[in-house]
């Protein structure tokens, strides 16, 4: 067993886990912030994508305890109150969800390429840098435009909107 502090969506918490406790494992069961998801168990999904200090990492790829002393963001923390993130409110907007399972990794990746990338994004560069989520339904051009929409909204501002 270790013990892991880190910042979650702005809150410290600090708890006791085994040793091999992913990170994905321990946000939705340890702390219960279940937005984020588990699609797979290759590593190919991307619905647990969270951000660790501001960069997106899947989250079922790194133990909790790799975790320790980074600030974690998850779906769970980007709206501000009860304010959709641009981001959220983009795929509300031009229909970027189907089933949902997938749209929280999106988001969080949407959100990491835009801050990277800020308003110079394009459309091939969305599709080739979103290579690392999976949505089942396949709808993935209204996914598409909804960060597109959002990067065109929040420009270079998303930078920090990211971290
Ligand atoms: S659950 Fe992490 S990539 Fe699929
Ligand atoms: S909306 Fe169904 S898997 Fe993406």
């Amino acid at each position: 067993m270790v013990t892991v502090s880190m910042t979650v969506n702005g809150r410290q918490v600090s708890k006791e886990v085994e040793d091999r406790r992913l990170l994905v494992d321990f946000l939705r069961e340890d702390l219960g912030l279940t937005g984020t998801h588990v699609g797979c168990d290759t590593s190919q999904c991307g619905a647990c994508v969270v951000h660790l200090d501001g960069k997106a990492v899947k989250s079922c790829t790194m133990l909790a305890a790799q975790a320790d002393g980074a600030s974690v963001k998850t779906i769970e923390g980007l709206a501000d109150g009860a304010e959709l993130h641009p981001l959220q409110a983009a795929f509300k907007e031009h229909h970027g969800l189907q089933c949902g399972f997938c749209t929280p990794g999106m988001i969080m990746s949407g959100a990491d390429i835009i801050a990277r990338h800020g308003s110079d994004l394009d459309e091939a560069t969305v599709r080739l840098e979103l290579e690392g989520n999976i949505c089942r339904c396949t709808g993935y051009h209204n996914i598409v435009k909804a960060i597109l929409a959002a990067a065109g909204e929040m420009g270079g501002g998303m930078k920090q909107a990211a971290e």
